[in-house]
């Protein structure tokens, strides 16, 4: 698939199953991420990969989250908690590792590492995997954020799911670039 094809074409997929991306497709992926637009090139990221067992136990970090903001949580709830991870094979943390710098505020340092993200779920879809980018409260949890590793000054910019879609993928909402693109001045 040519670029601007899977630019124009990529959806989510939120249902995604077994098998997680090949070696030499993480390879694709992974340089995809690292072509990300950086101000300054300061490579302000860092990518953690979560696969297999791995999965319980970011599941078990959420539950533990989720118990510590309310003691009195279900027990479905906690379950549910659990499960989130299982629902790819393979689960990419994006991770911006801001540093101080005169030029490139932390605001740019972390758009760089959205913008990262969007590589990987768009390289993702060019070779025809499923991909969806997921935040939710986990991702702005101090607790799941000292689970996972991270230092003070990182903030989790997403949890990309990455697998083989479990179904036909949805076709791309065609959105009209007149309602967002106007000249200035008017
Ligand atoms: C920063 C960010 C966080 C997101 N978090 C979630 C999420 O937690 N759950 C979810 O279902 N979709 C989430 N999304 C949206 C999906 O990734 C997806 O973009 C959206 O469902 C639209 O589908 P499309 O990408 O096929 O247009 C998030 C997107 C972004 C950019």
């Amino acid at each position: 698939m040519n670029a601007l094809d899977a630019l124009l074409q990529r959806v989510s997929v939120s249902k995604l199953t077994e098998p997680a991306p090949t070696q030499p497709q993480r390879e694709a992926i992974f340089s995809a991420a690292l072509r990300a637009a950086d101000h300054g090139r300061l490579r302000p990221w860092r990518f953690l990969l979560i696969e297999g067992q791995a999965r319980e136990e970011l599941g078990a970090l959420y539950a533990a989250a989720g118990l510590e903001d309310d003691p009195a949580v279900s027990a479905d709830t906690l379950e549910r908690y659990r499960q989130m991870p299982l629902r790819a094979p393979l689960i990419v943390v994006v991770i911006a590792s801001c540093v101080e710098h005169p030029k490139v505020p932390e605001i740019e340092q972390i758009i760089s590492a959205g913008a990262a993200a969007q590589n990987m779920i768009t390289a993702a879809y060019a070779l025809g995997l499923g991909a969806i980018w997921r935040t939710g409260e986990f991702a702005y949890h101090p607790s799941v954020a000292r689970g996972l590793g991270l230092a003070q000054h990182e903030k989790i910019v997403g949890y990309l799911y990455f697998g083989t879609p479990a179904s036909a993928m949805g076709k791309a909402l065609a959105l009209d670039s007149s309602e967002f693109f106007s000249r200035w001045p008017c």
